[in-house]
């Protein structure tokens, strides 16, 4: 899979395509400046065959693991280098990932930590909605936040 992206002047470079062991120096990089607690180089290793990268030429600028189960999906990770957030390729990444789900998936789920208004944001604006919330799930510098539960139908049956 590829697909011309968005946005400045090298967009005939980019490309969404399959994540591969070649990526994950960059991958591991852009989690570790993003996350509060990163996946390990293995976590990554042992989610490739879920995984997409949003690539300009050979720089990574983003990327998302999707696993599916049995008529449901989960997303694990997506994440933006903070260079190039907020100009479109999260969103760019997450269409195609709903674009590229298998036909059987009819749920599509998220968790999301309660002050990460960008990424709840980009959410909401593609129909998921909060279905619960985990209390304390998360670790922060100062203690623990809850995790929103959010899912969005997706498929033939959505309406
Ligand atoms: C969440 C994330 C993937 C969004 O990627 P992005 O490329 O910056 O997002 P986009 O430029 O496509 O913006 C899409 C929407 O996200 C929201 N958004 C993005 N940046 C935002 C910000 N700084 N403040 C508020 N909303 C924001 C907006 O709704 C935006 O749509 P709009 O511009 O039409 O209002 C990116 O910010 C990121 O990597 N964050 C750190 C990792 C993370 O939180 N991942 C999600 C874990 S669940």
């Amino acid at each position: 899979m590829s697909t011309s992206v968005l946005n400045p002047s090298n967009k005939k470079q980019d490309s969404i395509r399959d994540m591969q062991i070649a990526d994950l120096g960059q991958v591991v990089a852009i989690e570790q400046l993003i996350s509060q607690s990163p996946w390990s180089l293995k976590q990554f290793e042992q989610s490739l065959d879920d995984a997409t990268v949003l690539a300009r030429a050979d720089k990574i600028i983003g990327f998302v693991v999707i696993a599916s189960v049995l008529g449901e999906a989960e997303i694990h990770n997506l994440a933006v280098h903070p260079d190039y957030q907020g100009l479109g390729f999260g969103s760019l990444l997450l269409d195609d990932a709903l674009a590229q789900l298998p036909e059987s998936i009819r749920l599509l789920h998220l968790e999301v930590r309660a002050s990460n208004f960008p990424a709840i944001r980009l959410y909401l604006q593609r129909d998921f909605v909060q279905m619960g919330e985990r209390r304390d799930y998360y670790k922060t510098e100062y203690g623990r936040e809850d995790a929103l539960l959010m899912s969005k139908r997706v498929g033939t049956d959505k309406d």
